[in-house]
């Protein structure tokens, strides 16, 4: 029988829970003694303290982060008949938060060194429907923005970034989220700033599109039981806002953790590739993907050492059946990456030990498979 202690787990929740608990417990209970449970003091603090952290004017927490990307685009006037475009690689909610807003989403090949939109290939996908592009700052690595961001000045288009994977990256001198029109977050629970539930932030600095997404969060209204515009519910509660307002203080020292667990899994895994690292910003390795030519072989021997291994992810947003579009197209970066790539257990409690040990498991697999590359 497996001892519980002998596997590696994925993630694991019950670890930082167990080092932040008494915190995490007195700002719970002081929300329930309020007796205060939507947009109230805890959300507000936490939005003054995350626009500070990005580096931006305005934040807004909203109920998850497919919201964030639906909410963001309505907020910039974009729906019917408008496409949006993103990296065929991504998690389905970049797409069907798109969707959501009633826009098309329009997906775009990515680099298979680091799993990234191949900013070569925007231009093409541009035509006179065209009002955003959507960079995914995937696995905590932030996107080459510079060049997003001159196309979409050329071109006339919105910036959003995707930064439900990359919170606390920068590109160049800015965090990201900080550097298109908005940024939108997720904090769903294996996140890097993870809340206990569902919930999610936008951030912007301009002021307009912040007095605009207030009022569409909450029904579209600006004064009570007066709706000006359609509008959803998606609010941060006060309790997920209260564990957020703890966990952010952790933030940069757990991101930290991260790196430099990064850089062992770098220094000790010679069988296998490791994504590309850019030298133009600081990841957060929110995951930690290798790429190997045997990876389904790979993943069943791990399972069988006690290994908690993903696939982040097997199947690109053009072969969904849920997205339906673009099937027939060709895209070799992502294609052969989706084939290739394995998400390994990262996150600041992971042990020397148990890193250690995943990363011999992988290169006695590989080395007896041949696989280096
Ligand atoms: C790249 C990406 N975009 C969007 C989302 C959506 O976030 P949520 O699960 O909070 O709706 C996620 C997380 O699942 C994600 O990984």
């Amino acid at each position: 029988m497996t001892n519980d202690r002998d596997i590696i787990r994925f993630d694991n929740f019950k670890a930082q829970y167990a080092l932040i608990r008494e915190e995490i417990d007195t700002a719970v209970h002081r929300v329930l003694d309020s007796g205060w449970f939507i947009l109230g003091k805890e959300l507000e603090s936490f939005e003054k303290e995350f626009a500070q952290y990005i580096g931006c004017n305005y934040c807004l927490g909203v109920g998850n982060g497919t919201d964030a990307i639906t909410l963001s685009l309505m907020a910039l006037g974009i729906g019917r008949g408008d496409e949006v475009i993103t990296p065929n690689m991504t998690a389905f909610p970049t797409v069907s938060g798109i969707m959501k807003a009633g826009a098309t989403p329009v997906v775009t090949d990515i680099l298979y060194e680091d799993g990234l939109m191949d900013v070569t290939k925007i231009a093409a996908k541009i035509n006179k429907n065209t009002k955003a592009i959507m960079p995914v700052h995937l696995y905590g690595q932030s996107c080459d923005m510079d060049p997003i961001c001159d196309l979409a000045r050329q071109y006339g288009l919105h910036v959003v970034e995707d930064c439900a994977q990359s919170v606390g990256a920068t590109y160049k001198t800015k965090k990201t989220g900080a550097i298109g029109a908005i940024g939108a977050f997720s904090f769903y629970p294996t996140k890097n700033l993870g809340a206990y539930g569902d919930a999610g932030a936008v951030v912007t600095n301009d002021e307009t599109i912040y007095q605009k997404l207030l009022s569409l969060r909450n029904y579209g209204q600006r004064v009570r039981y007066y709706h000006d515009e359609f509008g959803l519910n998606s609010r941060l509660d006060e309790i997920q806002a209260a564990i957020l307002n703890v966990k952010l203080k952790y933030l940069e020292g757990w991101n930290e953790k991260r790196r430099s667990l990064a850089i062992s899994y770098r220094e000790k895994l010679y069988t296998v590739s490791c994504l590309q690292e850019n030298s133009y910003g600081l990841p957060v390795y929110h995951l930690f993907v290798i790429k190997t030519r045997n990876r389904d072989k790979l993943m069943e021997y791990l399972k069988s050492r006690n290994i908690q291994t993903l696939i982040h992810y097997p199947v690109p947003m053009s072969k969904q059946k849920g997205f339906g579009l673009q099937g027939d197209e060709s895209f070799p970066g992502t294609m052969r990456f989706a084939e290739e790539i394995l998400s390994i257990p990262i996150y600041p409690e992971l042990s020397d030990e148990n890193l250690e040990r995943t990363a011999n498991e992988i290169n006695t697999f590989c080395a007896g498979n041949d696989q280096h590359e």
